[in-house]
């Protein structure tokens, strides 16, 4: 089986010491140990990357084509703004999950909007680390069903 690729943006390497209050204690490390655990868990490999860069985001997804049996996507920030990240995703023709650490629609008006969700299988938001884990689920459960067709 391919792996997932599991795509963190902008500023999510600086969790554990980023707003406390908001994003929990937990570095982006112990989310990577999270999900490799997971995987092993549910019989998937797991390609784990950060950026803060838009384009690289852009160049993973479209990499993600034909490597990867699915996306697990934290766009951060990017996904309020991205129609570059958007297209990518759509040109990858893989199911993809949409993840954030917080409730989105609990905070700001313009983290309501999301260029990633009408592309995305689903979207799991507010569950803190818990959520790549629930991703990782969903995700292996829709590869199955499609490696079963
Ligand atoms: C986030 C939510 C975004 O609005 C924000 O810009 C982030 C993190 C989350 O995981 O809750 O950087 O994606």
């Amino acid at each position: 089986m391919k792996p997932v690729f599991v795509l963190n943006g902008p500023n999510l390497n600086m969790l554990g010491l980023r707003e406390p209050e908001t994003y929990g204690r937990e570095s982006l490390e112990d989310i990577q140990r999270l999900c490799k655990t997971a995987g092993a868990r549910l019989g998937l490999s797991i390609e784990f990357r950060q950026t803060n860069i838009e384009g690289e985001l852009v160049s993973w997804i479209q990499e993600s084509r034909g490597m990867a049996c699915g996306l697990v996507i934290n766009a951060a920030a990017y996904t309020h703004t991205s129609v570059a990240i958007h297209d990518a995703i759509k040109a990858s023709n893989l199911p993809a999950v949409e993840v954030h650490l917080t409730n989105v629609y609990k905070r700001e008006p313009f983290r309501h909007k999301s260029f990633v969700s009408g592309v995305a299988a689903g979207v799991i938001c507010g569950f803190g680390s818990h959520g790549y884990e629930l991703a990782l689920e969903a995700l292996s459960r829709i590869v199955t069903q499609t490696s079963k067709n």
